[in-house]
């Protein structure tokens, strides 16, 4: 990938986008829709994977066919909301391994610190798709794409459904080899941190929680 970042302009998916910004849209529906726009969104963060020719068997004849190239992809949920993500992106690649980065900010330094920490083995040759609804101000994103390089990632694409310009510099100045792929770059942060216009917190809408 050769942009820093991707919005994903599709009607389709702008359509659902709209539908989860609205503020009375249930629970399970904001859900679903999250795994409807997840597939579109895989489709654009994989378009241009590796891939090579197999010599196959049709029941008509024997064809030189396209594979995917390498080991599986890996994808990390930057936790929580990362989950809500993953799922769909699963349901379009089931083989993928899956990992798991939770960060907390600590209040006193505004740092984000590991709680967990668990990925595949072998990450640096493989495709590394990170996924957090929000890029907001971009520092948790950062942080995790810095334990995914610590763990020897070198190809990462960080996928989201919303960006703020201000997650997108942070992201751009850490990380200028990570491509950002968004349905949507919004207009800017509020003073707590909340993408404007956005959707609220995707977390609480995806789970029902306040
Ligand atoms: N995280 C969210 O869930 N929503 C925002 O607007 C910003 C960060």
């Amino acid at each position: 990938m050769t942009e820093h970042l991707t919005i994903v302009d599709h009607p389709l998916l702008q359509h659902k986008l709209t539908l989860m910004r609205e503020r009375d849209t249930p629970t399970a529906v904001f859900r679903q829709l999250l795994r409807e726009i997840s597939h579109l969104l895989a489709y654009e963060v994989t378009r241009n994977l590796p891939v090579t020719m197999k010599t196959i068997e049709t029941p008509l004849v024997e064809m030189e066919a396209p594979t995917l190239r390498g080991k599986k992809l890996a994808l990390i949920s930057i936790l929580r909301a990362g989950n809500g993500l993953l799922d769909g992106v699963l349901d379009l690649i089931p083989s993928a391994r899956v990992g798991f980065v939770g960060l907390y900010r600590d209040e006193a330094t505004l740092k984000p610190v590991q709680y967990y920490f668990k990925v595949p083995s072998e990450l640096e040759s493989r495709v590394v798709i990170a996924v957090d609804p929000m890029l907001a101000t971009g520092n948790s994103s950062a942080a995790a794409i810095d334990l995914l390089k610590e763990a020897g990632a070198k190809d990462i694409r960080f996928l989201c459904l919303l960006a703020a310009p201000e997650g997108v510099a942070r992201m751009k100045e850490a990380h200028p080899d990570v491509p950002i792929i968004t349905a949507a770059l919004d207009d800017r942060l509020n003073d707590k941190g909340y993408i404007l216009p956005g959707l609220g917190d995707a977390g609480d809408r995806m789970f029902g929680t306040k």
